[in-house]
């Protein structure tokens, strides 16, 4: 089989990793400035080979090398999981200064959750590399909104489901919660900071 990133990989590699190198600069920064971490933990990954063709299938796009790194935007996918709210809008932040990254579309599913209750903040971000453009997903997210999308991405593929709209509701209440129990946390943080 043909790869489906036509021989691009380590290219895109280099993308993904000067992406990672920058949030990691800027957290080791943030520690040093404020003694708090910036995020929690980093991920990033390369679309897997079946999941990029089944996704262009789906999109009803021809399974090829310029459809999978140019009509879809996350053959490169980079997330960050953030302790709170706030640090996740500070994250977006240092992306959108990033040098020679554009941020062509964002998403705040964290203002305006999806109505099953997912939230996170989504950003494509363009880039220039060996004369040739490359976009990345960036999701950004709290360790509560991670957990919770987590959960349900594992319970999607589990269930061939009856009562599909009790569980959607029950869900949609989980991720109600833990979105309140984030907005408690991080007001706890500012008391003891203005303490
Ligand atoms: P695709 O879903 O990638 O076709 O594009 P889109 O334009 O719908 O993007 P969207 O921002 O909605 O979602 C992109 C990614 O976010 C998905 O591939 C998932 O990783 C994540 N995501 C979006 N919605 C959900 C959700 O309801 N549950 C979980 N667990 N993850 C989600
Ligand atoms: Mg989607």
């Amino acid at each position: 089989m043909e790869d489906i990133y036509g021989g691009k990989r380590d290219v895109m590699t280099a993308v993904m990793n000067r992406i990672i190198r920058y949030i990691e600069a800027n957290g080791k920064r943030h520690e040093q400035e404020t003694g708090n971490k910036l995020y929690e933990h980093l991920s990033c990954r390369i679309k897997s080979e079946e999941s990029m063709r089944e996704k262009l299938a789906r999109k009803g796009l021809e399974v090829t090398a310029e459809n999978a790194l140019h009509a879809v935007h996350d053959a490169i996918g980079v997330r960050v999981v953030c302790l709170f709210i706030d640090d996740v809008y500070e994250t977006v932040r240092l992306l959108k200064d990033m040098s020679g990254c554009t941020v062509v579309q964002e998403k705040d599913y964290i203002r305006d959750a999806k109505p099953n209750g997912y939230r996170s903040y989504h950003m494509i971000l363009e880039t220039l590399e060996n004369g040739e453009k490359y976009s990345a997903e960036i999701q950004l997210r709290t360790i509560a909104m991670d957990t919770w999308a987590a959960l349900e991405h594992e319970l999607k593929y589990k269930k061939s489901l009856e009562n599909t709209e009790l569980i959607v509701q029950e869900l949609r209440r989980c991720a109600n919660e833990l979105a309140a129990c984030d907005v408690s946390m991080q007001t706890i943080r500012r008391i003891i900071k203005e303490a």
